[in-house]
Parts: structure tokens; C-alpha cells; sequence
């Protein structure tokens, strides 16, 4: 009896919340019609007052402190992407094309370390080469390396310094052109690893290609700033992706090591400042290719572990990244970041109900 009176009740409650659900879905999807329908049938368009500023050409760069690389004529501070390509492709031509490696930086956190791997090693990705953990931890000695019971060997790495520009070494030992930069804490799903590798060897070989991004804007004094991204139409550009998850080719590590002027100041700051390094690598691969980087999204949001932790949280953060930016494009002798307007996402479904509803109206 008590047991019938439950489930009747549980009915009720459900049927309830079915019949509120349906109550909630039709009012937002008149307010959805109504929004469009205000927005498209609306008054006849006017040019809004105080125009929008434009966003991607140089205008408002030009005024700043230091120009655009793209702005110059001189090949020796902007290569053509092709000459990138074959320089690429003259010193890394023979590693391998279709796999990848993970370079992940690690510092004392075991816990997260243990989770991150263990997820990625729990299901097969097909093209995983290996697992590189570079071993912050230098009061302790790295574990032994092994190899997971899908064949990934993971190796453990302990720099020879305690520097931020270790994680971007590239070393003689790494056997494939993708590289993926990773920390402990932070990672894309298994099933969707393999998907951003795949549009890193379709679209993303001249660029920066991950899942975080940010933002440099030109400030009126001249100055750059650097910021999360705005989401508002007309400034939803961005021209950095975060080297806690990011596909680079190893040709891109190669230059930041070299010893152009540029780069060897850059990785100078990095260890004064003890922040940047992936400012400079995002900065080297604009400049080496003309292009910006590349935002990738798989079915599902990437993980990350500790969002509250690490340096990107100590007060006055900005300003540092801030300052690299500009004390980089000095070196550089102009901006070489470019803003992109585009992302990638796995699948088709997304935006459905808004296309369809869009459709609906538009005939
Ligand atoms: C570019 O660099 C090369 C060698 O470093 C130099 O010979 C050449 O004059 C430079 N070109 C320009 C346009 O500055
Ligand atoms: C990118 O766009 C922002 C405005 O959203 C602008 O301030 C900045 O100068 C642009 N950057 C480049 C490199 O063009």
C-alpha cells in the first residue's frame, strides 16, 4: 500500500513536472520568436549611432606602440607561410605525420597528475604516440617509465632547470611532428583527443590549435592588454591559445629556441618573469606563418581539475601577461598576433533548435 502510494505519488510528481516543463518550454520559445521576430521584422535598419569601431583591420593597431608584423614589407620580419612550411619540413620532415605526443609539465600535484593520466591511458587513442611528463618536482626523483596496456610509452622527463621555457624544449628524442602542451590538471577527453589531433593535421599545422583562449587588445595609450575574451558580437576575436592544452608543431618549439634575437630575449623574460612562455610560443607561430591560432571544442567541454589553482591566479596576473605582450612585440620589432574569428567544434548538432526555429520564420 505504502509502496503503491509512493509510486502514485511519484507519478503525480512527475506528470507535474512534465506539464511545468511544457509550460516553461512554450513560454521560452515564444520569447525566442518574439526576440527574433524583433530583431528581423523590426524597424526598417538604421546605422546605430557611434558606429561600432572595426575590429580586424589594422586601423586601431596602427596607433599603438608597436605595428602589426603584417604590416611590414620586409620578408626578414614576416616569412611567407611556405617558407615556413619547407623550413618545417627540411628538419622535421621525417617525423611521423599521423600521431602525436603529450608534453605534460607537472608540480607537485600528484593527485591531479594521477587522474589525467589515468584517463588518458584508460581508453585507446588511436593516434597517441606517447606521453612525455615533464618532472617539476625536482626534490624528488621521476618514476620509471612504462608503457600502458594500449602501447603508449610514458616517460618521465626532469629538466635540467627550473624554468618555464623546459615545457617548450624540443626534444631530439620526440619521434612526431604534433606536439601536445599540456599541464597535469587540464585535459580534453579521450574520445575527443583524437578529433582535435585530426583537425590539427586538416586545419592546424600553421598554428596554435587548442582549446583555451584569450584576448590582446590595443589599448588608446598605445599599449597592449591582455584579457579573457568578450563574448560580444563585433570583439569576439581572439588571437592566443593557452599552452595548457594545445597541439604545436614541433617546428614551432625548434624556433623558440633558436637563437634569433627575438626569441633568445623572450625566453630570457620568461625566466626573469617566471610567466609567459606560452605568450612567446603563440607569438613565434604568428610571426613564423602569418597565421592566428586555432580553438578546437570535441563533443564535450575539455577538463579542468584545479581552475581555482596555479600562477594565472596570483593578483596581478594581467598586468604581467599584459607586459609580456608588449615587452615581446618590442623584441619582435611589431605584433606579429593575429585575431581569428573561428572555431571548430565536433558534430553538427550544435545550435539545432535555434537554426530550425530561424528556418521556421525565414521560410
Ligand atoms: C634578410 O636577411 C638576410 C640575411 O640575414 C640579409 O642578407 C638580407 O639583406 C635581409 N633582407 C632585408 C630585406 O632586410
Ligand atoms: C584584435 O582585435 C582587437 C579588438 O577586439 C583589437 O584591439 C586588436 O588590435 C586586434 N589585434 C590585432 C593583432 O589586430
Amino acid at each position: 500500500m505504502l509502496a503503491s502510494m509512493a509510486s502514485c505519488f511519484n507519478w503525480l510528481l512527475a506528470r507535474r513536472f512534465r506539464r511545468v516543463t511544457t509550460i516553461l518550454a512554450g513560454l521560452i520559445l515564444s520569447i525566442a520568436t518574439i526576440v527574433l521576430l524583433v530583431n528581423n521584422l523590426g524597424p526598417a535598419p538604421t546605422l546605430p549611432k557611434g558606429k561600432p569601431k572595426t575590429t580586424s583591420s589594422g586601423e586601431e593597431a596602427i596607433s599603438s606602440g608597436f605595428p602589426l608584423c603584417s604590416d611590414h614589407k620586409d620578408p626578414n620580419v614576416t616569412y611567407p607561410v611556405e617558407s615556413w612550411r619547407a623550413a618545417a619540413e627540411t628538419k622535421y620532415g621525417g617525423h611521423l605525420d599521423d600521431k602525436f605526443t603529450i608534453a605534460m609539465s607537472t608540480f607537485h600535484r600528484p593527485k591531479e597528475l594521477h587522474r589525467t593520466l589515468t584517463t588518458l591511458l584508460s581508453a585507446k587513442i588511436p593516434s597517441l604516440h606517447e606521453i612525455v611528463v615533464i618532472w617539476n618536482n625536482f626534490d624528488e626523483k621521476e618514476p620509471d617509465s612504462f608503457v600502458s596496456e594500449y602501447g603508449v610509452s610514458v616517460r618521465y622527463r626532469k629538466p635540467t632547470r627550473d624554468s618555464l621555457n623546459e615545457k617548450l624544449w624540443p626534444d631530439p628524442t620526440y619521434r612526431t611532428k604534433a606536439i601536445l602542451l599540456t599541464d597535469d590538471d587540464v585535459f580534453y577527453r579521450p574520445e575527443d583527443l583524437e578529433f582535435v589531433f585530426q583537425m590539427w593535421r586538416k586545419f592546424g599545422k600553421d598554428r596554435m590549435t587548442g582549446a583555451l583562449a584569450r584576448c590582446v587588445s590595443a589599448l588608446p595609450s598605445g599599449e597592449w592588454d591582455y584579457n579573457f575574451c568578450s563574448q560580444r558580437e563585433h570583439e569576439d576575436v581572439y588571437s592566443i591559445v593557452l599552452t595548457n592544452l594545445a597541439f604545436t608543431h614541433i617546428a614551432f618549439l625548434d624556433y623558440y629556441f633558436s637563437d634569433d634575437p627575438a626569441v633568445t630575449k623572450i625566453r630570457k623574460y620568461v625566466d626573469d618573469a617566471f610567466n609567459c612562455e606560452d605568450i612567446g610560443l603563440n607569438f613565434v607561430a604568428s610571426m613564423l606563418t602569418g597565421s592566428g591560432p586555432l580553438l578546437v571544442r570535441g563533443r564535450h567541454q575539455y577538463v579542468n581539475l584545479d581552475p581555482a589553482g596555479g600562477i594565472s591566479r596570483k593578483p596581478g596576473h594581467m598586468e604581467a601577461r599584459s607586459k609580456c605582450l608588449n615587452v615581446f612585440s618590442e623584441a619582435f620589432g611589431c605584433m606579429p598576433l593575429v585575431n581569428e574569428t573561428g572555431r571548430i567544434e565536433h558534430g553538427v548538432k550544435h545550435n539545432v533548435w535555434y537554426k530550425s526555429l530561424w528556418d521556421v520564420i525565414h521560410g
